[in-house]
């Protein structure tokens, strides 16, 4: 009987979405070749590649995060083998950025990530994303949109009177 609990308690356990975006040249190239080689990792990312991490707008973690994400990780070449010169670079400068707002909004540290990966680092994408994984999974669900309709509802209560022409 006991037994029978822990599998309907395990299967129903809640688990993190987590929307990874990879560059082609690096990290993407890793995850596949960690596929290659059967080395495992978590099944909670959803990859999207692109040419390099310098193309991940900070608008598109900000829509995985409204869309229900409950992290996002980033994964680029190392600093000086990017293959635009300094893409990566303006990664770093937007994700720290970025991480300063989230913050300001009451999403932990834990949820957002930027790692290094190259594409010779195949155990280094299992060893990320399970530790990312296990993180927010201790964090628990984000549930960003029923934030937003609670949030809606305090604007509702407290709508701002004076505008700046007014003033
Ligand atoms: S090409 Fe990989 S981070 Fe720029």
């Amino acid at each position: 009987m006991t037994e029978n609990k822990n599998i309907v308690s395990s299967k129903d356990e809640w688990q993190p979405k987590i929307v990874a975006f990879f560059c082609n040249w690096c990290t993407y190239t890793a995850a596949d070749s960690a596929g290659v080689s059967r080395i495992k990792y978590s099944p909670n990312i959803r990859v999207i590649r692109v040419m390099c991490s310098g193309r991940v707008d900070p608008q598109f973690i900000l829509d995985a995060f409204a869309k229900g994400a409950d992290g996002v990780l980033i994964g680029g070449c190392h600093p000086g083998d990017c293959h635009y010169q300094e893409g990566n670079y303006k990664c770093l400068r937007r994700f720290r950025l970025l991480k300063r707002i989230i913050n300001s909004f009451g999403i932990e540290d834990e949820r957002l990530r930027l790692e290094w990966i190259s594409a010779s680092e195949a155990d280094k994408v299992r060893i990320t994303v399970n530790d990312m994984v296990s993180k927010v999974k201790a964090l628990g669900p984000l549930s960003l949109p029923k934030r937003f309709l609670v949030w809606n509802q305090e604007i509702k209560l407290h709508p701002i009177t004076t505008t700046m022409e007014e003033k």
